[in-house]
């Protein structure tokens, strides 16, 4: 007991310390924040949600997919979808990241990559009634897709503009590296009809960039946006807090510099170790350690300052002022996501599929089949799909919450300002909403599946 509150006091003296490192006018609103889940949910309880699969396996083996997805397809009247493509490569890899990528040696694999790539999307061309689904939006994740040669990268635009019903109004979307984005590469982009740019700025604060391996300078990467926003396109950056050696000044500096240069969507990233960085981390930074509670105070400030400027979230963690963000969003509009290319995964009304990595996927198939690395039926999730992806895009109806039986949740998280009001019978995520994604979403299905 004595040992219990001993720790519970370090905890309080501890955030008070890291409190006291943001700017006055967000101390008491960040305090607010910290007693209102205070020994109702744990601090170190932030973590992305995730999909079933991870946590139960598959059902249906990489064979299987296939024929599922066609037979969905068969029965499905056309709906409009969303499109995903991932493109695993970078130019090197930062040894920060932690995402599934790989640096592009030589144009052999790109080359490889982009056969498999247009293999799959000619197979989905052949799905009855694919031409008939409209496309909302078509994003590019990665890597880097802007790392691909431009031939090859207009080469597999252009095929899925010919096999989906890619219109003038759906958002073409690409993650980009900002020492990429020559003038040249824009304007085949806009050329090509991208209108929406992700750049992954992580930090301007130097010479940390240089350090996790960044090349561009945090002056190029101002210099990129300001292209990016000159020639047309929503703009929008990636911004990670909790790095080694940052400081909440530094962050904050970032964030500023970013409202300053008129950015329309920024995506606040909590930094991850995990397997793909860890030893690059321990050498670089030995002295390195994780403090939940410092990324709780740090996502509480940034969450502060770009409420003051003026944005609010459309998911939980990317901020909006002038973005619609629409890939995050797919769930909310109902919307079955396409996802191609390796480790992406899709899901085709309650069914998700996943791709095996690179090597998997350049595995040639006898059928000329898109590879799979596996599928699972989600329909157990039918009851708490809505609420979810209503929590997760931060736009919940009090009025929904309550004929579902879950009144004692919307009061429990009001008094622990989790949601506020957002007018017309409507709540929205709070920074805490935000920092609690999983163990909220856990909440709910507990209370609606038992
Ligand atoms: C797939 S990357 C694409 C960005 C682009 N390749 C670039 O670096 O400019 C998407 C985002 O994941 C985030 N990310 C990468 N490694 C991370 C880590 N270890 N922890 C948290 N976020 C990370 C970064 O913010 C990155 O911009
Ligand atoms: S941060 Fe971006 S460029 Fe760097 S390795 Fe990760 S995906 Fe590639």
């Amino acid at each position: 007991m004595i040992k219990k509150s001993t720790e519970s006091q370090n905890f309080g003296t501890q955030f008070y310390t890291f409190l006291n490192s943001t700017p006055r006018a967000f101390q008491e609103k960040i305090a607010g924040s910290y007693n209102a889940i205070k020994g109702v949910y744990p601090i170190c309880s932030h973590a992305m949600p995730q999909p079933l699969w991870k946590k139960r396996g598959y059902n249906d083996d990489g064979d299987q997919v296939w024929e599922k997805i066609c037979r969905l397809f068969r029965q499905n009247t056309p709906q409009p979808v969303s499109v995903y493509v991932h493109v695993p490569f970078c130019q090197q890899k930062c040894g920060f990241c932690d995402c599934l990528s790989l640096p592009i040696k030589d144009s052999l694999t790109a080359d490889r990559f982009v056969s498999a790539l247009q293999m799959e999307i000619k197979a989905w061309g052949q799905l009855p009634g694919i031409k008939e689904c409209p496309v909302t939006v078509l994003y590019f994740g990665g890597g880097t897709p802007n790392s691909l040669p431009d031939a090859l990268f207009e080469q597999v635009l252009r095929m899925l503009k010919k096999t989906f019903q890619i219109h003038e109004d759906t958002q073409i979307s690409v993650e980009c590296n900002a020492h990429l984005l020559t003038p040249e590469r824009l304007r085949m982009l806009k050329t090509l009809g991208v209108n929406r740019i992700s750049i992954g700025v992580q930090t301007l604060q130097e010479p940390l960039r240089f350090r996790l391996g960044r090349h561009s300078s945090a002056k190029e990467v101002l210099t990129a946006i300001q292209r990016c926003k000159g020639s047309g396109f929503i703009t929008c950056a990636d911004v990670i807090y909790g790095l080694p050696e940052q400081n909440m000044n530094v962050f904050l500096d970032t964030l500023q510099s970013l409202i300053d240069a008129g950015i329309d969507g920024l995506s606040l990233y909590r930094f991850n170790l995990r397997q793909q960085n860890q030893e690059f981390i321990k050498k670089t930074f030995p002295r390195f350690h994780i403090s939940e509670l410092k990324n709780y105070v740090y996502f509480q400030a940034g969450h502060c300052l770009l409420n003051q400027a003026g944005y609010q979230k459309n998911h939980f963690i990317h901020f909006v002022r002038s973005d619609n963000n629409l890939y995050y969003r797919h769930v909310l509009r109902s919307e079955d996501l396409i996802a191609l290319g390796p480790t992406a995964d899709g899901v085709i009304g309650f069914y998700r599929y996943r791709h095996p990595h690179l090597k998997g996927y350049l595995l040639k198939d006898k059928n000329n089949r898109p590879k799979f690395e596996g599928g699972t039926d989600e329909s157990q999730t039918m009851k708490t799909r809505p609420l979810t992806a209503a929590l997760m895009c931060g736009e919940i109806v009090e009025e929904k919450m309550r004929s579902a039986g879950l009144g004692p949740l919307l009061s429990k998280w009001q008094s622990c300002d989790i949601l506020e009001p957002s007018g017309s019978g409507r709540c929205r995520l709070t920074a805490n909403g935000s920092w609690l994604i999983d163990p909220i979403i856990d909440e709910v299905k507990r209370a609606l599946d038992g």
